[in-house]
Parts: C-alpha cells; sequence; structure tokens
C-alpha cells in the first residue's frame, strides 16, 4: 500500500434545503463534530444583497447587484443580514448568472480546502461541490418552517406576523426553485432528511446517522 492510499479523502459534505428547513443548525453541528471549517453560503448573498440596499441600488439590475458582490468582508457580521428583509433581497440578487458566478470561487476554495468542509446553501451538492459525499437534502414543511422563523424573530424582538412568515417563505421557496440557474434542488445522489416533525436535536442526530451511513458504504 502506497504512503498517499492511507491519507483519508477530504470529507466535504453539502447541506442544500430551502429556507428555514434548520440545514444551517444541522451544517454547524457536523462542522463541530467532525472538526470540519464550515460556511453558511447564504450569508454571502445576503451580504450582497444588503450592499444593493446601502449602494440604493435595485436588486433586480443584475449590474447593481453584480456591483454589490464587492461588499466588504466586514458587512459579514452584520446581524441585520439575519432579517427577512436581507433574506429576500438575497433570493433576489442569486437569480444574476454573474452573481452566481462571482460568488462560485470564493465558495470553491472553501470546499476544497484541506482535509474537508461543510457548507450550507441551495446548490452546493449540484454546482459548487458535485463531488460532496455525502450530501443532505433537508427539508420540512411551509408550515413547519415559518413557525420555527416565527419563534426565532419573536426571540429576536422582530415585529412579524406568522402569515407574513408563510407568505414570504412560500415566495422566496417558489423563486429560489424556479430561477434558471442553479435552482434549489435535491442533488441525485442527496439523501433527503424531512425534519418537520423532528426536535433541533433529533434533526442533528439524524444528519449524523446519515453521514455515518454513507462514509461506511464508501
Ligand atoms: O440560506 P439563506 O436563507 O440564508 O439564503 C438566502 C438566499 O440566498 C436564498 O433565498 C437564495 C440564496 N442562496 C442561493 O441562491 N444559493 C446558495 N448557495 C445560498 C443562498
Amino acid at each position: 500500500m502506497s504512503a498517499s492510499s492511507l491519507i483519508p479523502p477530504p470529507l466535504i459534505i453539502a447541506v442544500d434545503g430551502p429556507t428555514a428547513s434548520g440545514k444551517g443548525t444541522i451544517a454547524r453541528a457536523l462542522a463541530a463534530h467532525y472538526g470540519l471549517p464550515h460556511l453558511d453560503t447564504g450569508l454571502l448573498y445576503r451580504a450582497v444583497g444588503r450592499q444593493v440596499a446601502l449602494n440604493g441600488g435595485n436588486p433586480d439590475s443584475p449590474g447593481d447587484a453584480l456591483a454589490a458582490c464587492a461588499f466588504p468582508d466586514a458587512l459579514l457580521a452584520d446581524p441585520e443580514l439575519r432579517s427577512e428583509a436581507s433574506g429576500g433581497l438575497a433570493s433576489r440578487v442569486s437569480v444574476h448568472p454573474s452573481v452566481r458566478a462571482t460568488l462560485f470561487e470564493r465558495q470553491r476554495a472553501f470546499a476544497t480546502q484541506g482535509s474537508g468542509a461543510v457548507l450550507d446553501g441551495r446548490d452546493i451538492g449540484t454546482v459548487i461541490a458535485p463531488e460532496a459525499c455525502p450530501k443532505l437534502f433537508v427539508t420540512a414543511s411551509v408550515e413547519a418552517r415559518a413557525r420555527r422563523r416565527f419563534a426565532e424573530m419573536q426571540g429576536q424582538g422582530r415585529a412579524v406576523t406568522l402569515a407574513e412568515i408563510e407568505a414570504d417563505l412560500a415566495e422566496r421557496d417558489l423563486r429560489d426553485r424556479t430561477r434558471a440557474e442553479a435552482p434549489l434542488r435535491a442533488a441525485e445522489d442527496a439523501v433527503t432528511l424531512d425534519n418537520s416533525e423532528m426536535s433541533r436535536d433529533e434533526s442533528v442526530a439524524a444528519a449524523i446517522r446519515i453521514v455515518e451511513r454513507v462514509r461506511v458504504k464508501d
């Protein structure tokens, strides 16, 4: 056996899924469990959306959205990025192919570093790291996702109603799933985890079981 065959291959874990499915929580927990770096790719699109707003631009304009890709790294720490408004702006700028192409290298470099990484988003398993193994597609019913997002927003003291959140989620789901470039969909080799009826801990435990099952098979 050669020395190189003793080095384990990098563990790249892709976690895709719709808004408020719990994919971020799962990705962070997997990264901690396996000692890997984690990238929340949605935050990059949120930063572009927020930068468009700060520039006084239009998120539906490809030129304004592309210019906003030059956001300063410090913006990634802005708590405003977690708001529903930033999520909506992110979904709108993410339809532009030039924005996706500009953010591609940064995500790709993160995915291929060192001994592996965990990335969560919409197109990790299909576009950013098609070689990722395992790939999880985390999903839950609109009702379950809206309830969770509502509790989160209330905890942050943000004034929103459950009906507003449901409508916003449905609109973003539709836009993310039907856009021409890298739409949200499960990769053919992804394992779907529907956590509508699961607690946070049950959902994380189920994700770890999926990763272990896939790793043993390989
Ligand atoms: O995961 P999130 O809610 O923070 O993502 C916000 C928006 O960013 C989402 O509605 C679509 C876009 N996005 C994307 O197009 N591709 C990704 N890999 C991550 C997010």
